[in-house]
Order: C-alpha cells, then structure tokens, then sequence
C-alpha cells in the first residue's frame, strides 16, 4: 500500500531535486557539535525537542525520509509543535532524500538517524556472525547518504540491542559498531556528526551500558548516550518518577545525554515530565529528548492519526504543543559540564553486566577498506540482508585501531574535531580544521594525538 505512494513521491522528488540548492552548501543550516556534556548550535547550547517519526509503526518497514510528500505534510505538525529535532528508526540508503532534508532544514528541524533496519543489524541473541563485513558496508553506505546534510544531528548506533541483563553479552559489538560508524566518519573527512547508541528503558544495566560506551581509548568511546525512558507517568513529579535519582546516578558523567523515547501513556498524558526536562534541575546532565511517537499506531503512543494526505490531530497532541509552548530553555547554558571525558570501564556484575573488561573485536577484514575505499553502492531495504552473511570478526582489537586512517581524499572541508577525544573543548578547534590543507593533516594528527582533545584527524 505504501510502496506505491512512495515510488510516486520519488519520481516527483527526484526532478525537483534537481533544480534545489545542493544541500550540503546550505550556509543558513548550523550543525549541531558537542562540547562537554552538551550539544551545542554554534555557541548556544541546543536541546532536543524531538519525536519519534515512524508513521507505519515499528513493525512496518518504511522510510519516511524518502517519501517527501509524506514529509512535507508532517513538517507542518512539527513546527506548530515547535520542535527542533525527530528521529527515524530506518531508511532505505538506496533513495533519494535530498527533498525531505530540505525541508526538514528549511523548517529548522535536525535528523536523528539510526542507521540499522531489520535486515541489516546485529543479533542480540547471537551477535558475532551478525558483525559482519556486509552489514557494516549497509551502515556505511547510510552514513555516506546523510552525511553532507548540514541537519543530520547524530546516528544511532544501535537501538535496544540489549534488553536485558543476559543480553549484555552483545554490548562489546555494540561498541565496535559505534567505533566503526565512528572511524568511517572521519576516514572519509565527513563532518564529524555524533554517533552514540540508544538504550532500552531498563534498570538494572543502563548506568553500566552508560559507562561501557564511555570508557577505554578515545577511538572505542561514544560521541553522546541515550535511553528509552517510560518512567515518568502522569500525574507525576521530578521524585515521583525517579527522575531526580536518574539526575544523580548520571552527574558526572561525560558525554551528552538524551532521552531517545519518552512520554508514559499509562495515564492520560498531559506530558507535564516536559517542564522538569527543560529545567535546570536536569539539563547540567540531559539535553532533551524525543517523544513516543509522531503518529497513532497500534501501541497507542501517537499524538496525530495519519491516514493518506489528511492528519488529525489527538489529543496528546495538543497536552505536548501545550506543554512545550509553556517550557522554555534555561537562560545561559543550563548548567552543562564543559569538561567531558571518559569514565573507568564498569566491572562485571552478572547476570545484569555480563561484559569482562573492554576490549572489543576487531572491524572484520574485508570492511576495513570501506574506510579508505568507502562503502559504495547502497543496497536499500531490497538488498538480501547481512544476519549471516559475509565475514565476522576473527580478533580482538588493539586499543586505538579504531583511529581514522589518513585519507588521500581530504580536502580538509568536513573532518573538524569536536566530540572525540576528551570531548570537551574542542569547538574552539574547528575554525582552524576548515582552513587545513591535507598537507597539514599529518602535522595535525600528530599534534591532536599529543594534546588530546578534539582534532582527530588521523
Ligand atoms: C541509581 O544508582 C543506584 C546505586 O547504584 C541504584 O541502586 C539505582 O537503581 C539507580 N537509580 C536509577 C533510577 O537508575
Ligand atoms: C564533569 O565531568 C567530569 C568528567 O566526566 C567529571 O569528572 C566531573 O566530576 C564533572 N563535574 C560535574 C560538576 O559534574
């Protein structure tokens, strides 16, 4: 039903693409850099007012990137909304998605990609065939599709890969993947855009999944954190809802932090958690989050009924446009941690920690050309899938081999420094990274390596 809606909407977007601005020339689009434990947009400190974008529902693959009417229609809801960001839980890399993107950026809204589907994703239950050369050319090849968009804001690099303390067991793939996406980010001197992963909304492994993402050499580390968090249920309060422990089990700690889904609907939602998460009282240690779901599936969380051109609007919508409206951000910089930085490695706790120490496998084999060579063509939601294809890990990584290889491609345009490394500090950095020759990169890559933070241009 939707295929065919979709392949009409390409058709039109392709022409009109043609004649857009390209849109990685866009100078009125700022990317969005982290410093500390904060993003930031150019010098103000940026927080997600998002939602999550999968009008289908999570059992329907569709991309709703690539169907620019659909979009278009949404953008509308999102702006009288007043958000600034939503995420997608998948595309199809073998589209176009020029059109959506702009108008996404045209409305001042950013994109929060993960980059895996059904098809194309590890295996919890059994993770080390699924970390595969074929997989990680799919994931690649999405990077190299949204990239150059000025409004991609991050990547997931992983979506409830571990939903319980046995499952943990997955988390070193977990971290090589984010290192991979990560590495192939700056091997081939793209924009450095965050890459983090997003946890499932469970108690007794989220703090140590936290601190793992966030612990070893500065090439294994995450860019950001999130978690699911459905703990806040109307009528509710900062204490009521743990979040107030969920405030002090996380200070300290250094990368950003978000909510990747939020808004209980136990109860009637008058998404009254949106005046605590934009308040100072948390944002020194969370910068937003992104609301369960734009549209009415049937897990019941949609704010809007879609049904072919026409959106209805519920009444959750108007208690979130409500709730936003009377919630500003705080005055300054909400209290942010400009330092950042890693944390130890959490120690094995099973059954709920099931990981000992953290070294990592290393990237399999025939996918370490991708990072001099790029991944090449896109396979889309119609390739044949990577669960048990390919070429799997056979070793264990050395610390630091996830670092950038030299590219001979650089043209010094996208590879500013920001998050890696010590995280903090390094935007002041990025003015001098633009003007670089790829003469200088080598000289460059030394120096970061000595000073640490931000330029990591190797
Ligand atoms: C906070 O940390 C304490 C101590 O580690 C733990 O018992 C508690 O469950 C945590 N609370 C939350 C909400 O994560
Ligand atoms: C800021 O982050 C650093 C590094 O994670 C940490 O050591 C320090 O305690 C944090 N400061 C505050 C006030 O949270």
């Amino acid at each position: 039903m939707k295929g065919s809606a979709v392949a009409t909407a390409l058709t039109l977007g392709a022409s009109t693409v043609l004649a857009a601005p390209s849109i990685q020339a866009r100078d009125d689009v700022t990317a969005i850099t982290v410093k500390g434990n904060a993003f930031f947009k150019g010098d103000d400190r940026f927080y997600i007012r998002g939602v999550d974008y999968q009008p289908g529902g999570s059992s329907k693959l569709a991309d709703p990137i690539a169907d620019a009417d659909g979009c278009k229609r949404d953008i509308k809801k999102f702006t009288e909304l007043g958000l600034n960001t939503i995420r997608v839980y998948s595309v199809d890399n073998s589209q176009d998605h020029d059109e959506c993107m702009n108008a996404l950026a045209d409305a001042g809204i950013y994109l929060v990609l993960d980059v895996n589907t059904p098809k194309y994703s590890l295996n919890r239950a059994d993770p080390a065939p699924s970390y595969n050369d074929v997989y990680l050319q799919y994931i690649f090849a999405t990077i190299d599709k949204f990239a150059n968009y000025k409004n991609t804001l991050a990547f997931f690099s992983g979506n409830e890969v571990i939903n319980d303390g046995p499952s943990s067991k997955a988390a070193p793939y977990v971290k090589a993947v984010t290192r991979d996406l990560r590495q192939y980010i700056r091997s081939r001197n793209y924009r450095e855009i965050p890459v983090g992963y997003s946890a499932a909304d469970i108690d007794t492994n989220r703090l140590q999944m936290a601190e793992y993402m966030n612990c070893g050499t500065d090439d294994e580390r995450s860019d950001f954190f999130a978690f699911n968090d459905y703990s806040w249920c109307d009528p509710s309060s900062f204490t009521t809802s743990g979040w107030d422990q969920k405030v002090k089990n996380f200070t300290g700690y250094g990368l950003p932090l978000f909510l990747s889904e939020y808004g209980c609907n136990t109860n009637k939602r008058e998404f009254e958690e949106v005046s605590a998460l934009y308040n100072t009282e948390m944002t020194g240690v969370y910068s937003g989050g992104l609301v369960y779901e734009y549209s009415q599936e049937a897990s019941d969380y949609g704010l809007v009924e879609i049904s072919g051109n026409d959106v209805k609007t519920l009444a959750d919508y108007d208690a979130l446009k409500s709730a936003f409206s009377k919630t500003s951000n705080p005055q300054g910089d909400g209290g942010y941690n400009k330092t950042g930085g890693a944390n130890p490695c959490p120690a094995k706790d099973s059954p709920n920690w099931d990981v000992d120490g953290d070294s990592l496998p290393a990237i399999p084999e025939p996918a370490k050309k991708y990072m001099t060579q790029g991944a090449g063509k896109a396979p889309g939601f119609s390739g044949s899938g990577s669960m048990n294809a390919g070429t799997a890990s056979t070793s264990t990584a050395t610390p630091g081999s996830g670092s950038a290889t030299s590219s001979s491609s650089s043209s010094g345009s996208g590879s500013s420094g920001t998050s890696t490394g010590s995280a903090g500090a390094a935007a002041g950095l990025q003015a001098p990274a633009l003007t670089m020759t790829p003469v200088l990169v080598g000289l460059v890559t030394v120096l970061s390596t000595m000073f640490g933070a931000g330029l990591i241009l190797v």
